[in-house]
């Protein structure tokens, strides 16, 4: 197993290139289940979770051909529709295949993704908005089986609680469905907005886009002319280079971005005393005379993303003063807590709101990833921690992060990677 050897550092410089967003990129290949042309996806990140859906949709009799950043998807030949657990177990956005799958094909089972380690993160409301659509529903043996033999029908649907995986499977139902379907309390996430763009592009009429109300005009089950794209900057990376400048208070340039959908990050980032430059499509962070704390509630978009919690609070440990964090989105998401507590940090929790105190000299020792995201706030606190970090489990971090030491590298900064 692979680990990261991080020594602390005075600065990062320089400039950072950011990939295509891991987010975006699931559902949009999910997606090409719908289409009936071979189609090309273009700035795909390269990362496990992208490798993994892939090897799902080969699996189901896809023809992928991937080469770095680059896949062309044929799912013309597609005939397999159960999405089993070897794959489901590793990655719990596999559930992106179940709308398109079904409304596709009239049947499809997948896997009940079981455990997480960032709480219970469970599909009823996918489940449910689909029993609206007239599909039936069993839980058999560890796997959902839904059936429509006679199409999934447009209806109106309320979600109680905003889902981002949840919207695009319901929004990718409901391009096949006969009739329109209302879906309300729809995820505003940028990844969705993609989605539905591209839907938009093959032919699906969709009213609302960007909003939390989307009216859907289905293809009554004809399969979709869909176009060649590109996939939208990871904002998530994004957010997380700049802590990275943030946590090191270097001046550092990270290019190929969307800027407007890091306004939340970038607001706080400013709270606490750094200011910016921002084009077209980069963002240059500059050093803080002094690190003020923050107030942070993790929201929906377009408010500040649980996927950056971890890292604010990395950086939090930096202010002058006491900084809060509520985590609003997910239950268990503190589990990078006690890994920064080794490295020195001052952190209490009661029940989902994070106290840092600052600042704290952090050092380095040995440190274990437990998610995505905490893995990256171990990085960040690495880089400034005095002496070695040895980040181990780092499977999490190749998840998500394309080239993360290269990049960090690039930028100045010292980190390897180790064989255990
Ligand atoms: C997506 C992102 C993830 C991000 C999260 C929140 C992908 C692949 N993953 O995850 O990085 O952290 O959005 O921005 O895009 N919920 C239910 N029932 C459901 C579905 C969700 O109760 O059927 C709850 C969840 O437990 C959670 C909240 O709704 O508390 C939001 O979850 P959701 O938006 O669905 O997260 P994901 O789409 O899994």
């Amino acid at each position: 197993m692979d680990y990261l050897k991080i020594e602390g550092i005075e600065s990062l410089k320089g400039t950072i290139k950011i990939a295509g967003a891991k987010n975006a990129s699931l559902p949009l290949i999910a997606m090409t289940i719908l289409a009936k042309n071979k189609l090309n996806i273009t700035n795909l990140p390269d990362v496990v979770d992208i490798k993994t859906l892939l090897k799902l949709l080969s699996n189901l009799g896809a023809e992928c051909e991937f080469n770095e950043h680059h896949v062309s998807v044929d799912t013309a030949k597609m005939h397999e529709t159960r999405a089993t657990y070897d794959i489901v177990k590793t990655m719990r956005a596999s559930i992106l295949v179940l709308g398109p799958t079904l409304a596709r094909f009239g049947h499809c089972e997948v896997s009940l993704p079981g455990g997480c380690a960032i709480g219970q993160r469970p599909i009823d409301l996918h489940l449910k908005a689909l029993e609206q659509m007239g599909a039936e529903i069993d839980i058999k043996a560890g796997y959902v089986e839904t059936k429509a033999p006679n199409g999934l029908k447009g209806c109106e649907i309320i979600f109680d609680k905003i889902t981002v995986t949840g919207t695009a499977n319901i929004v990718m139902a409901a391009a096949l469905a006969h009739g329109e379907t209302i879906l309300v309390n729809a995820a505003r996430e940028p990844e969705v907005v993609q989605l539905c763009e591209i839907l938009n592009a093959s032919g699906v009429k969709i009213e609302g886009i960007g909003t939390s109300v989307l009216k859907i005009q289905g293809s009554c089950g004809e399969l979709l002319d869909m176009p060649d794209f590109s996939i939208i900057p990871d904002r998530i990376e994004a957010g997380t280079y700049l802590c990275a400048g943030a946590i090191t208070n270097s001046e550092l340039t990270i290019t190929d971005v969307e800027p407007k959908h890091l306004d939340a990050v970038i607001g706080k980032l400013e709270e606490m005393g750094f200011s910016f430059t921002i084009t077209q499509d980069t963002i240059t962070i500059y050093p803080a005379k002094e690190i003020k704390p923050v107030k942070v509630i993790t929201q929906e978009y377009p408010a500040f993303p649980t996927d950056m919690q971890a890292q604010i609070m990395a950086l939090a440990t930096q202010a002058n003063g006491t900084s809060i964090i509520e985590e609003r989105l997910f239950e268990n998401r503190f589990m990078h807590v006690s890994e920064l507590q080794r490295m020195g940090a001052d952190i209490s929790l009661n029940g989902h709101i994070a106290t840092v105190n600052g600042k704290t000299d952090l050092s380095g020792t040995d440190v274990m990833a437990t998610d995505l995201r905490a893995s990256s706030a171990l990085v960040l606190a690495a880089l400034i921690a005095r002496g070695e970090t040895n980040i181990h489990r780092i499977y999490h971090l190749d998840r998500g992060y394309d080239s993360l030491e290269k990049k960090l590298q690039n930028a100045g900064a010292k980190v390897d990677r180790l064989k255990e």
